[in-house]
């Protein structure tokens, strides 16, 4: 029998296929050895129907894409107002490892930077650093659906070359934007972005903040709708980074991108859209994965504006 949403999400695959365009990430030594040409796609309804195509049984590191998840998280801890006090709002215009620390406070520009990101994983409540790995875990779990591991090769491989992020943790820490011990905090943060993901977990995960935080198969509620718009609109105006503008005037929707070549996208009320694939344009973002989103954006009327 033909099924045309996956019919049509392979022809999506095999029309970019020819965009070897970009490189892998190898400033996490693991990273680099990823296969440049694995591709997949998958797409979950807000009504719990998931639609996977090419290799959506590969596990990659969510990297970045954690990002808007552990925020949720934060903002369900301590509030709007409070975490604001301590992370903004404001898109940086530059790249996500730069220090974008507001000028005397030391404020982060925005969570989905790595300065601001680093900042929400020590908001998230806990008594000790492997209780809130653990929360955290937990968290991306019930927005998946299912029990998410960690990828460890891919956190030793990070952690053993993370000195940028171990630096704007002691910064921050000086700061007062963060309370606990920088490293702990740091190496938190980088187990965050060595979860194990498919692109199906993606696609719900994304289809859960696309239902105003309800996840669509488990009919659990993650996070509140309130809290989930705050962290859809900080996506829009900061989830591709220096990059933000380019995507917003052409797939038009909230997104976050990670460094292992995923992509998450959230038509809010409808779907989300997980695309996979390593290679990377200038800014960390997949190449083939943003002209995957471009391609479905256009094709379903997806555009917001
Ligand atoms: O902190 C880092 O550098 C990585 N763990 C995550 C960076 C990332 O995914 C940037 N996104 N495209």
């Amino acid at each position: 029998m033909r099924s045309p949403i996956p019919d049509y999400l392979t022809e999506v695959l095999d029309s970019t296929r020819e965009d070897a365009s970009g490189n892998v990430a190898d400033y996490i030594p693991e990273l680099a050895r990823a296969n440049p040409d694995v591709a997949a796609i998958a797409l979950a309804t807000v009504e719990g129907s998931v639609y996977c195509v090419g290799d959506a049984e590969q596990e990659f590191s969510i990297q970045s894409m954690s990002k808007p998840f552990t925020y949720a998280l934060a903002l369900a801890d301590r509030g709007i107002e409070a975490v604001g006090e301590r992370i903004g709002v404001e898109p940086s215009g530059e790249a996500f490892n730069e220090i974008s620390l507001e000028a005397g406070t030391g404020r982060p520009l925005n969570p989905m930077i790595n300065a601001g990101a680093i900042a929400a994983h020590s908001l998230v409540r806990a008594d000790s650093a492997a209780e809130r790995d653990r929360r955290v875990l937990e968290h991306y779990s019930a927005f998946a659906g299912r029990e998410l591991g960690i990828a460890e090769e891919v956190f030793e491989s990070e952690q053993s070359t993370g000195h940028r992020n171990l630096g704007l943790g002691h910064l921050m820490k000086s700061f007062g934007i963060i309370d606990d011990d920088p490293v702990d905090v740091v190496n938190g943060y980088i187990r965050q972005c060595s979860v194990a993901v498919t692109v199906r977990d993606l696609a719900l995960m994304a289809a859960t903040l696309a239902n105003s935080g309800v996840q669509p198969v488990t009919g659990q509620r993650v996070v509140d709708a309130y809290a989930t718009r705050h962290v859809l609109s900080v996506m829009t105006s900061c989830g591709m980074y220096d990059a933000a503008g380019d995507w917003l005037t052409t797939v038009g929707i909230p997104a976050k991108s990670g460094v292992a070549g995923g992509i998450i996208g959230v038509l809010p009320g409808q779907v989300g859209v997980a695309v996979f694939s390593p290679r990377l344009d200038a800014h960390g973002n997949s190449a083939r994965g943003i002209r995957m989103m471009e391609r479905i954006s256009r094709d379903l009327g997806m555009h917001l504006m």
